[in-house]
């Protein structure tokens, strides 16, 4: 066994940083090996992220640590096909804009390297599929960016789901209602475009809908009506959709980016016999609602004041799931967010588009779609 894993960032820029501080947070187990991108000056960018990060949280490292980062020699390419022959590096995590993903994780499995991929994880079934297929043919592990499953409250969300503490459910809504201007959409050629970016709901608001699947399981029949009312953009820049689990409960997911004059809220919310629970923030960790039937001790007081919170070495968010990588490798088990699971919200993404673009309800499962099926 490897004593520690090597890993790559392809794509340095925005939310590259949290992939940094991925690695970092797992010194014991994972070492930057490499840095890619078309750009130099984003990969020196990334690579000084790297060096001031250990100095910036120098309390969270020890000095011996901070050495070893300081004189770690980041190699860099500018053509992700040379860094696949380093022989160095075992798991490639990727950043790039989001129609790029599915070529170059097919890529990177095809080299035998692991994938960590940020969401949507493809813009297509057929891609999803692919990539799915390809990792378990080869025996890699590939993982998708929902790093919200692993924050404290969501993990006691799903404990409650499992402990069938909500009693029968009823329904469950994502709700995210916040502003991108056309400055957003201009800053960068992917964004708005259907075919690399895929739409606000692929793109702002995928973190809430692979909630839904995670809480209430498989969806049976969507009905969705998605348009373009405000933004200069390809795609939708608002939608609704109504859905009928597996189990039988009901949710919606409403979604918009044109909220008047800023980000307004978003919610995630779950209603059953014995239990509500309301949660809201972009990461899903601030909790409005909290009640049970069978609540003690205040829980809902608690849970709103997030004293619950167990502050450790790996933080939040993509370290954990980062972490969940690594272990998954080192104990040869599917990691929480493997390629199956980050299937599920673009499954139902898709679906609301072609319940959209059909006027139709979409029975699942739904067979081969894409941003661009259907459009002229
Ligand atoms: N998990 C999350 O919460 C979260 C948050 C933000 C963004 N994202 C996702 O992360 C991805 C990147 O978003 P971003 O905001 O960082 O984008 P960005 O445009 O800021 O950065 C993308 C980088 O990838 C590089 N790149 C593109 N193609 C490349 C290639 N073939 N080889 C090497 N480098 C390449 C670009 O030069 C750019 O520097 C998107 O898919 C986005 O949806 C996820």
């Amino acid at each position: 066994m490897i004593e520690k894993l090597g890993f790559a960032i392809i794509g340095c820029s925005g939310i590259s940083s949290k992939h940094i501080e991925g690695i970092i947070r797992n010194y014991k187990d994972a070492n930057l090996i490499a840095v890619c991108d078309l750009y130099e000056d984003k990969m020196d960018e990334a690579i000084d992220n790297y060096y001031n990060y250990s100095k910036e949280n120098k309390s969270d490292f020890n000095e011996e640590v901070i050495k070893i980062m300081k004189n770690n020699k980041i190699k860099k390419y500018k053509d992700y096909n040379k860094l696949l022959n380093d022989t160095e590096i075992n798991v490639v995590t990727i950043a790039t804009d989001s129609g790029t993903h599915p070529g170059i994780a097919k890529d990177v499995l095809n080299a035998g390297k692991h994938v960590i991929v940020e969401k949507p994880m493809a813009l297509s079934t057929k891609d999803a599929d692919e990539m799915i297929k390809l990792a378990e043919k080869k025996g890699l592990k590939l993982s998708v960016c929902h790093q919200n499953r692993f924050n404290p409250v969501i993990q006691k969300l799903k404990e409650a789901i499992d402990d069938d503490r909500f009693g029968k459910l009823v329904h469950a809504v994502a709700s995210v209602r916040w502003n991108r201007n056309d400055e957003y959409f201009n800053k960068d050629a992917w964004h708005g475009t259907l075919d690399r970016d895929g739409g606000i709901f692929l793109n702002q608001c995928i973190h809430y809908i692979d909630m839904l699947f995670w809480m209430m399981g498989d969806v049976k029949r969507l009905t969705a009506e998605t348009d373009t009312f405000l933004r200069d953009i390809e795609i939708e820049d608002a939608g609704v959709a109504s859905l009928r689990f597996r189990n039988g409960a009901i949710g919606l997911i409403e979604g918009t980016v044109c909220v008047y004059p800023r980000n307004l809220e978003e919610t995630f919310s779950i209603f059953g016999e014995k239990g509500t629970v309301r949660l809201s923030g972009a990461a899903m960790n601030k909790v409005l609602d909290w009640k049970f039937a069978d609540a003690v001790d205040n829980e809902e007081e608690k849970m709103k004041q997030g004293g619950f919170e167990k502050v450790n070495i790996y933080g939040y968010g993509h370290n954990l799931l980062f972490k969940d990588v690594i272990d998954s490798i080192r104990d040869d088990r599917k990691p929480l967010v493997d390629g199956r699971e980050g299937k599920k919200a673009i499954e139902t993404i898709l679906a609301m588009y072609k319940s959209s673009r059909t006027g139709k309800p979409v029975e699942f499962p739904l067979g081969d779609y894409s941003t661009t099926t259907g459009v002229e």
